[in-house]
């Protein structure tokens, strides 16, 4: 257990005294998330903390960001669980955690300037959620700018939002360092979600067609497959599984471009059991090897 006191603050101004009180140069270290906490956060707020160092700060936010939510999606029934979650950045050393009300974060109401998460913003999940990636585009930046963090962690299970985030602050000069951290799963391979809650038994068993069907594209590319081999293998694999509905089966290369004959790429899935939407991705060698 690190030897860390973790306070809480929600205001602007509370943070900002949290932050007056840091020795000048300390290291900020952001993970920002949505809560509902797991063990994907936790390693997620490790890492923070190993970059961090004794003399650096971690701050992790813990915010349900309105207006990266569609109309008919879960923001009401979003699980929020400030109380654990407080206990699970204390566990894993986090200085600060910011858990804001929307009003605090816009406090203007709706903003009417936002950042244009660009022609990647629409592919995949942007084709899905319209909207989605310039909620969480603009809400990275103000977070980014409220905490004047040096390095940012996000999880890898969300590929699409990482290199959009990334390209944000290539494209915006944002004077941070984006971390992506690799996907915790279940011993059974299911990747964590704090949406897994959602599932019931015989959805969470119906999950697991997800990873499997990673594990297929995986192997077509291992013996050589092409893009379009992997795409065919695992599309043809979750079409075998009744109660499953596939939004996306795609591979690009891994800044989501057309994927290279050889070489690295990606493979992502979006998948949907009941009203559950499960995302998941991997790392792919194209032509042969690993
Ligand atoms: O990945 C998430 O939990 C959210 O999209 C993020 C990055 C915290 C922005 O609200």
């Amino acid at each position: 257990m690190a030897d860390v006191e973790t306070r809480v603050v929600r205001s602007r101004s509370a943070l900002r005294s949290s932050y007056a009180e840091l020795a000048p140069g300390a290291r900020r270290v952001l993970v920002p998330t949505m809560g509902a906490l797991h063990a994907g956060h936790a390693a997620l707020l490790r890492e923070g903390r190993r970059l961090a160092g004794p003399d650096g700060h971690v701050t992790a936010s813990v915010f349900v960001n309105p207006t990266q939510f569609g109309p008919n999606e879960d923001l009401d029934k979003y699980p929020r669980t400030l109380e654990a979650d407080v206990d699970t950045c204390a566990r894993e050393g986090v200085d600060l955690v910011f858990a804001p009300s929307a009003d605090v974060v816009y406090r203007g109401g709706d903003p009417l300037v936002t950042v244009d998460p660009g022609p990647l913003g629409t592919l995949l999940e942007g084709a899905v959620r319209p909207g989605h990636f310039r909620g969480v585009l603009t809400v990275v930046q103000k977070l980014l700018h409220l905490t004047g963090a040096d390095v940012l962690l996000l999880g890898e299970k969300d590929y699409q939002q990482l290199v959009l985030i990334k390209r944000m602050v290539f494209d915006l000069d944002l004077p941070v360092e984006v971390v992506g951290v690799p996907t915790v799963r279940d011993a059974d391979g299911l990747a964590l979600s704090s949406r897994n809650r959602y599932l019931s038994a015989e959805e969470r068993a119906l999950a697991l067609t997800v990873p499997h069907a990673l594990d297929v594209g995986s192997g077509v590319a291992r013996n050589g497959g092409s893009a379009r081999d992997v795409v065919s293998a695992v599309q043809a694999f979750l079409d075998d599984h009744a109660g499953l509905v596939t939004d996306y089966a795609v591979v690009t290369d891994p800044a989501l471009g057309a994927p290279p004959e050889q070489g690295e790429a990606r493979l992502l899935l979006a998948v949907r059991v009941g009203s559950t939407r499960l995302l998941d991705n991997a790392a792919l060698h194209l032509g042969g090897g690993s």
